[in-house]
């Protein structure tokens, strides 16, 4: 933890190394990647630039180590993971400050609880090995057909740097309690809590079960996905990678888990003109992580009565929003991951503001002085816009900038909410329930809170429709869904008596 809080407040650098077969190595080329502070635009740790042959060597590591872990007793590898949950909730805070410091995520609104949602998610599939059930087949009572839930073998698991150690543990622990191994890889913004996590995990697996690189997509992510003896790939960013890891899926006829981007609606009803109405929105739209979720509420179909006052409402709640350094316990609102996604967010936020049509509701540019534009700090962004049609309200802009769209026929919003090629999430806010459930019902997308804008829990389904992907990860079914395959042996009983 001194370490941590060293590096934080000085130029001191952390060296770290990813996970082949049990052992902490450099890369083979030697070569390493800066991770930064991007609330203070500071380098902060190197960690090896892996590549094409680093990748060979863990999936060969992964690949050595199947025959074993799949033969394991299913209860004993949930018992690891077990113990691995135990390890972790020892050491939450270490890693909820590492993972504040490298992404720039708040401290006490969100590093920390995802700390505790990842030591969660190896609770959960610690507790579910011997779930992995088959079942018989009632052809008659000459012969026994039963199935088997196996492995797949490696899996390839490629992670995003916006939730990197829930979404982590969300690939590690399904797939090493369904028998598989494991070649994740970190992504390059976001590497350190992951391979702190991944250190902890080590403690308690057989050398090659869990291999960790870091490096770039196209030199580390790309060949991982087209290794030849990888079996399985989950992907969790963007919809376009995620199209690249499907077409190095297709070629080998290997199946693939996506979890991608979003532009999730969120409805607002004429009777929820409401203070927790306008809580939630803020929850939905997940500005207190910048909005960088997959899963945030960006366009919001607010009934035409309550346009003005809502938007009133939600100003000054966002507004109250302490921004800054995420590692204050005060800061609700840390910083953009890095330099490329400020711009980019940036880029959205100057269209909406030279677009006739639209109107500037609150925030804007970020300051381009004072505390603030020391690291990538944006502030909570509303524009307002009868038109779900133009970019602000169609991309996902992975940044705290929310589309107010105002509706009168419901029939419209619901239309305008599934007038989007993705289908994430999606939010309903009414006091009549029987209206949210029908909307709830009507929307294209894999997961509607209704009257709520909360984060994932273990155990419900949660993927995506349309664009936003494939597959499901987050609870029993998903693990047995996405980490096992069926097979089915059938035996004939009728066959002669020997002797
Ligand atoms: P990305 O999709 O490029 O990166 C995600 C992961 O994929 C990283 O580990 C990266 O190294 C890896 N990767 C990149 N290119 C690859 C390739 N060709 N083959 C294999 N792996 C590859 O996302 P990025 O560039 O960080 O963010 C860009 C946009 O993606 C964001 O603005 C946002 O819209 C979206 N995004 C969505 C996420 C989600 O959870 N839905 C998470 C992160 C980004
Ligand atoms: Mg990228």
């Amino acid at each position: 933890m001194a370490v941590i809080d060293e590096v934080a407040k000085t130029s001191a650098i952390l060296h770290r190394r990813m996970l082949i077969n049990g052992a902490w190595v450099d890369s083979v080329s030697g070569q390493t990647i800066i991770v930064e502070n991007p609330a203070k635009r500071k380098p902060i740790a190197e960690v090896p630039r892996g590549n094409a042959e680093d990748v060979d060597r863990a999936v060969e590591a992964a690949s050595r180590a199947f025959p074993v872990w799949s033969r394991t007793v299913p209860r004993d590898r949930g018992r690891l993971l077990s113990k691995i949950a135990e390890a972790l909730e020892g050491r939450l805070e270490e890693i909820a400050r590492l993972l504040a410091l490298e992404n720039g995520n708040a401290l006490r609104t969100q590093a920390r609880p995802e700390a505790r949602n990842m030591a969660d998610v190896f609770r959960y599939f610690g507790g579910l090995a011997s779930e992995l059930k088959g079942e018989t087949i009632p052809f008659g009572e000459h012969v026994l057909s039963y199935t088997r839930r196996e492995p797949l073998g490696v899996v390839g698991a490629i992670i995003p740097w916006n939730a990197p150690i829930l979404l982590g543990a969300l690939k590690i622990a399904p797939a090493l309690c369904a028998g598989n191994t494991l070649v994740l890889k970190a992504a390059e913004d976001a590497p350190l809590a992951v391979l702190l996590m991944v250190e902890i995990c080590q403690e308690h697996l057989p050398k090659g079960v869990l291999n960790v690189l870091t490096g770039f997509g196209l030199e580390c992510g790309a060949p991982l996905a087209n290794h030849p003896l990888v079996r399985k790939l989950s992907f969790t960013g963007s919809t376009e990678v995620g199209k690249s890891v499907m077409r190095a899926a297709s070629e080998r006829i290997v199946p693939v888990s996506l979890e991608l981007g979003g532009k999730s609606p969120s409805i607002v009803y004429p009777d929820c003109d409401e203070d927790w109405v306008v809580d939630g929105i803020v929850g939905a739209m997940r500005f207190t992580r910048q909005s960088q979720s997959c899963t945030a509420g960006s366009r919001m179909f607010l009934h035409a009565d309550i346009f003005d006052s809502f938007l009133a409402k939600l100003k000054s709640k966002a507004q109250a929003l302490k921004i800054g350094d995420p590692l204050l316990e005060e800061t609700d609102m840390g910083s953009i991951i890095n330099k490329k996604q400020f711009s980019k967010v940036c880029g959205y936020i100057d269209d909406g503001l030279k677009r006739k049509e639209a109107t500037l509701v609150f925030g804007g540019l970020p300051p381009a002085e004072g505390p603030l534009a020391e690291g990538y700090f944006a502030v909570p962004t509303v524009f307002a816009d009868s038109s779900n049609d133009w970019r602000l309200a169609r991309e996902e802009i992975f940044g705290p900038v929310l589309v107010a769209i105002p509706w009168r026929d419901e029939n419209d919003a619901i239309r305008m909410a599934n007038d989007s090629h993705y289908g994430l999430a999606a939010y309903v806010w009414t006091h009549e329930i029987g209206r949210g459930l029908r909307a709830a019902h009507a929307i294209q997308s894999g997961w509607v809170q209704v009257n709520q804008g909360l984060g994932q829990v273990p155990g419900h389904s949660y993927g995506g429709y349309k664009q936003s992907g494939i597959g499901r990860e987050f609870s029993l079914e998903g693990m047995l869904d996405s980490f096992t395959q069926r097979k089915n042996v059938t035996v004939n009983l009728e066959t002669p008596v020997r002797g």
